[in-house]
């Protein structure tokens, strides 16, 4: 059974070239048997007729806030309630603007005003509509009234443009919907902010309850008091995994080694200098429901580091032990008690990405590993954007580059995703 069985959708289609995607829209969710009711804006007739969506949702298409005959049958209010979740496609740049101040001039916009129920859109617009601080002003007022968006997405627009501005995917728009549905409840419900009198709806948060461990940064081995042996890992990835899990619900524990950006605020830090100590840290923060092994541990601890700094003696350089670090992501993979339900290690590679990942998914015992490509030219390490690729058991998913929050938010949902639910 599909996770849309038997909800009920009330869509919003606004007046914009994408309109046309909100009628594949509709044949997906009738697909996974959600029933479909729609609202059309002026606009959106200009662009699809009522005929065609009417057909393909199988039911009458609302448009005008003072027919006679729409409000009997169902006036906004009860439209507007009637449905488990709102799904504006496409939210034009205008319909935007409506509901970041509130208007209600159209059936369309006073329908999103009176409901009590979550309300999901997918932008799309030319680029520079995008763009405009306006825009992107009334987008930042609608996250902060818990208005969920999926998209838009980057590409060749019908305008000729590349941008950000094309509507996500049907399919995109289907999981996003899902996912809000897994959140929604009917207002009043715990959780709910009441703040100036508005009541708000606050994000999902699928990993309330669960606890998440992350590791994070670079190891740092001692080979005197002062000399240590490091790499290059900012930690900023795994920083933004900390800061995407607890931006989901979960309590967060980040063992971190030395890194020179600030922890989010919220999350229980570890901090830690050596692998040995890592190990430590990781094992103590047990039990976990997911444990992400993002830090870059040094392979090679100094056998016995000098208790004073190493002098030079004029008789060449001194000769240095090296000895393994313990894999501290394959003995928690490997655990019998208090395994993570989830564990996903990072593979940092220069070459051979997908056959090294692979390969280390199996070695390891993990779930799941995130390979990038560290090679200089990529710029990862240190960088702001990441390209990944997703190995699993059951294969490999490469994602597009993007901004390593952006990675960290898109990696959260899929690990919550993989989790069982909860009852009760
Ligand atoms: N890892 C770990 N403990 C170690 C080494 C690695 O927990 N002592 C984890 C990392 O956090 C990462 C994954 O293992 O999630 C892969 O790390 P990587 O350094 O790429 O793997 P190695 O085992 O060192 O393999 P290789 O020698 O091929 O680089």
């Amino acid at each position: 059974m599909s996770d849309l069985d038997g909800k009920r959708i009330l869509l919003i289609i606004g007046g914009g070239i994408a309109a046309y995607k909100g009628l594949e829209l509709i044949r997906a969710l009738r697909k996974k048997n959600a029933s479909v009711r729609c609202i059309m804006t002026r606009a959106a007739g200009e662009f699809v007729t009522p005929l065609s969506v009417a057909s393909l949702s199988g039911d009458k298409v609302y448009s005008d806030l003072f027919s006679l005959t729409d409000e009997a049958e169902m006036g906004h209010i009860e439209l507007s309630r009637d449905a488990d979740l709102l799904v504006v496609a496409p939210a034009t740049a205008n319909l935007i603007a409506k509901m970041a101040h509130g208007e209600a001039d159209d059936l369309a916009s006073t329908a999103l005003l009176a409901t009590d129920k979550r309300v999901l859109i997918a932008p799309a617009m030319n680029v520079r509509m995008w763009l405009h601080a306006a825009t992107q002003r009334n987008m930042a007022q609608l996250k902060e009234d818990g208005i969920l968006s999926v998209g838009p997405d980057e590409g060749e627009m019908a305008c000729g443009e590349f941008g950000p501005g094309r509507m996500a995917e049907p399919s995109e728009i289907v999981v996003a919907i899902e996912n809000a549905l897994k959140g929604a409840t009917v207002l009043p419900f715990p959780g709910a902010q009441v703040a100036g009198g508005v009541a708000r709806l606050e994000p999902p948060r699928p990993l309330a309850g669960r606890h998440v461990l992350i590791t994070a940064g670079p190891t740092h081995e001692p080979i005197d008091p002062v000399r240590y042996i490091a790499n290059r890992s900012s930690g900023k990835q795994g920083y933004a995994l900390a800061a995407a899990a607890l931006a989901a619900g979960a309590r967060v524990t980040l063992v971190s080694g030395p890194v020179g950006i600030e922890p989010p605020e919220g999350v229980a830090v570890v901090p830690v200098e050596t692998a040995i100590e890592m190990q430590a840290a990781a094992e103590k923060a047990l039990p976990a429901d997911i444990a992400i092994f993002a830090a870059a541990v040094a392979d090679w601890r100094v056998a016995e580091a000098g208790q004073h700094k190493l002098k030079k003696t004029g008789e060449g350089a001194p000769a240095m032990q090296l000895v393994e670090n313990p894999d501290i992501l394959a003995g928690i993979s490997r655990r019998k008690e208090k395994r993570p339900e989830l564990v996903v290690g990072f593979a940092a590679e220069t070459q051979d990405v997908i056959a090294n990942a692979k390969a280390k998914l199996d070695r390891k015992g993990c779930d799941l590993i995130i390979a990038n490509d560290v090679s200089a030219a990529g710029g990862v390490m240190g960088g702001e954007d990441n390209t990944v690729h997703v190995v699993g058991h059951g294969g490999v998913e490469t994602w597009k580059t993007m901004k390593k929050a952006d990675v960290a938010a898109r990696l959260i949902a899929l690990f919550a995703q993989r989790l069982k639910p909860r009852h009760g």
